[in-house]
């Protein structure tokens, strides 16, 4: 990211998450305060022209795996706050809009983000008369200058209880390291606590004609200054995190997400290509 700049990668997620709920019939992901996070002009022409929302057959790709992995999140955390998990970190949150229609009266939220992306998001949050509830502590943090425990323990974290953690669209823009030192935090939380996360493959295991695209993509996030720096394969991965001590593991790649989530949406909303989502468990 850009130093003091808040993310323009959340602006895109934010818009993606909006863009689905008037282009894409039935939603996978039910989202009615995203549009609040846009630029107001911006909101006004999602509710004018959703029609020009819909997207290229590439966006679509895009915008499933953004979705997607919402909902899986979202899911988690409903079934855990069943089991008795009372707390739900969203690690890079941006405009994401849990903690503002948190159907969980238990679960407190804790969102973690740099604090220029925070500005950004209290602005959105006023100008759309969005409240900021009670049980939402917002955790001003930079993974490549402070560590998480620290940071989450001065926002009143409980380390002795378990719980949730959304960790979406950001893996890919850390070093390796500090993705794996938070992987490793998070896997001495007590039984109970789960982490959902998205991670990029190397291009050059990908095939010739997506790798094609992914490095022109590749290209242009560091162009905008934002670029990708982390990537996994997932038998490694699945090795590190079985290691760590998470005990239940599934990593999804495009044909599951569409076989569990996509398969009967009539738009041509499919995932593919070069993300997977992670959900690991300490059981
Ligand atoms: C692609 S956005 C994803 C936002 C949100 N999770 C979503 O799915 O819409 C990446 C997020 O990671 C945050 N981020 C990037 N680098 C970070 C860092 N070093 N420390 C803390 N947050 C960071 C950005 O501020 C941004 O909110």
């Amino acid at each position: 990211m850009i130093e003091g700049e808040s993310s323009r990668t959340a602006e895109r997620m934010a818009l993606e998450r909006a863009a689905h709920q008037v282009a894409d019939s039935p939603v996978v992901f039910a989202d009615p305060l995203a549009i609040g996070m846009l630029r107001p002009e911006q909101a006004a022409l999602l509710r004018e022209h959703p029609e020009r929302f819909h997207g290229s057959p590439i966006a679509k790709r895009r915008r499933a795996i953004v979705v997607v992995r919402s909902r899986i999140a979202e899911d988690e955390i409903a079934r855990a706050a069943d089991r008795g998990v009372t707390q739900y970190v969203v690690l890079g949150a941006g405009l994401d809009t849990f903690a503002y229609r948190n159907p969980h009266a238990s679960v407190r939220v804790f969102e973690v983000d740099q604090p220029s992306t925070q500005r950004l998001k209290h602005e959105r949050l006023a100008t759309a008369g969005i409240a900021v509830p009670d049980n939402l502590t917002w955790v001003p943090f930079d993974f490549t200058r402070q560590t998480l425990p620290d940071a989450l323990a001065a926002a009143g974290f409980d380390r002795t209880k378990p719980a949730v953690f959304a960790w979406l669209g950001v893996v890919m823009y850390l070093e390796r390291l500090d993705a794996i030192e938070t992987l490793r935090y998070i896997s001495t939380l007590p039984t109970g606590t789960a982490v959902v996360f998205d991670y990029a493959l190397p291009p050059e295991v990908t095939p010739w004609l997506v790798r094609c695209f992914y490095r022109r993509t590749l290209k242009g996030f560091a162009r905008q200054g934002e670029p990708w720096i982390s990537f996994f394969t997932p038998t490694p991965l699945r090795a590190e995190l079985s290691q760590l001590g998470f005990t239940d593991i599934e990593d999804l790649a495009g044909d599951d997400v569409n076989r569990r989530y996509l398969g009967s949406r009539w738009n041509g909303l499919t995932a593919s290509g070069f993300g997977r989502i992670v959900i690991a468990r300490r059981m």
